[in-house]
C-alpha cells in the first residue's frame, strides 16, 4: 500500500496544518543551524526537510578551509534523506540563516545551487515542493514552491530518470 501523503498524515494523525508544517520546519532548521560548521563566513544557515511519512531530516552549512568546496545546509539534508534511500519522499522544506550569535530575522532563501539539489528530490518524487524560509531567530516566514524558485528547470525528468 501507498504510503499517506504527508497531508493525510498530518489530519490524521495530529490535525496539524500547512501553516503548522512552516513552523515544525521552521522551529527544526533553527536547531539545525545550531550545529552549522561556518567558522570562515561567521553565517549558519539550517534545512529542515518535510518527508511524505511526516519525519523531519535536517541539515546545516558545513564549511571547509578550501573555502569552495563548502556545503550548504540544503545539499546536506538532501544528501543525508538521499542516503536514507528517501529521495523521493521530501515534501517541503525550510530554511533559515543569518550571521552566527546574532540576531537574524531576514528570511534566507536557497541559493542557485541548492534549488537544483532540492529539484532533483521533487522531481524523483514527482511533487513541487513547498519552501519555508526564514531568519535565523525569528522575522516572518515567507512561502514559495521550488516550481517559482527555479522556473523551467532541467532535472532527471530531462533524462528519463522520473
Ligand atoms: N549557505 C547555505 O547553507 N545555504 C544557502 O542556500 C545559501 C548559503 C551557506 C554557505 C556558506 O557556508 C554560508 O551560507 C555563507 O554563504
Amino acid at each position: 500500500m501507498d504510503l499517506p501523503s504527508a497531508a493525510a498524515y498530518r489530519k490524521a494523525m495530529t490535525g496539524n496544518n500547512e501553516a503548522n508544517d512552516a513552523a515544525a520546519l521552521i522551529a527544526a532548521a533553527r536547531e539545525a543551524a545550531a550545529n552549522a560548521w561556518a567558522p570562515y563566513s561567521n553565517f549558519s544557515v539550517g534545512a529542515a526537510l518535510l518527508m511524505s511519512d511526516g519525519s523531519l531530516i535536517t541539515g546545516a552549512n558545513v564549511e571547509n578551509s578550501s573555502y569552495g568546496l563548502s556545503l550548504c545546509a540544503e545539499t546536506v539534508a538532501v544528501a543525508k534523506a538521499s542516503a536514507d534511500g528517501r529521495m523521493r519522499e521530501v515534501v517541503a522544506v525550510g530554511i533559515v540563516g543569518g550571521m552566527t550569535g546574532k540576531q537574524g530575522v531576514e528570511p534566507i532563501l536557497p541559493c542557485g545551487r541548492c534549488r537544483q539539489v532540492l529539484n532533483e528530490a521533487a522531481q524523483a518524487g514527482k511533487r513541487d515542493l513547498a519552501v519555508y524560509c526564514s531568519g535565523l531567530t525569528g522575522g516572518p516566514i515567507t512561502e514559495y514552491t521550488l516550481s517559482e524558485l527555479l522556473p523551467h528547470a532541467f532535472g532527471p525528468a530531462n533524462l528519463g530518470i522520473v
